[in-house]
């Protein structure tokens, strides 16, 4: 199984940040998601006429994932917005990521270096399947 450090993960996100359709915000942002078997999916933000149906760049990577039959869960994902730094995931993003079981996010640092935390420091006393079951 191929590892990527932290930077080829920020690396891949960029790359496909480049591909990014925001004619509306001129906010471009990627995001690679690296499954727990060592695959690497990517996405970027892709803006529509009408504002509300934008989808974010973690989400495209993820609904790619599910797509390609990939095992759902995530064990890294990395962001970057290239014309910000930090650029955390939103909300959506954050809940969409919980449901894959996403373990660590990665961002660039305003000094250019990863920052790394574990998930559910950013998404803390999440909703997830399990509440779903009966008690
Ligand atoms: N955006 C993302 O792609 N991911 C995020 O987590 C935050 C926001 C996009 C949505 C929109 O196209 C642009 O950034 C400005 O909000």
């Amino acid at each position: 199984m191929t590892t990527l450090s932290d930077t080829e993960l920020l690396d891949a996100a960029r790359r496909a940040a480049e591909h990014a359709y925001v004619p509306y915000s001129s906010f471009p942002v990627g995001a690679a998601v690296l499954t727990d078997d060592g695959t690497l999916f990517t996405g970027c933000n892709v803006e529509n006429a009408a504002y509300g149906e934008a989808i974010c760049a973690e989400r495209n990577a993820v609904t790619t994932m599910i797509a390609a039959g990939e095992s759902p869960k995530v064990a890294t994902v990395a962001v970057i917005g290239l014309k910000a730094a930090p650029c955390w995931p939103c909300g959506a993003c954050r809940q969409v990521l919980r449901e894959f079981h996403c373990d660590r996010v990665i961002v660039e640092g305003e000094d250019g270096q990863p920052v790394s935390l574990p998930f559910d420091q950013i998404l803390p006393n999440s909703f997830g399947p399990d509440a779903l079951e009966a008690r």
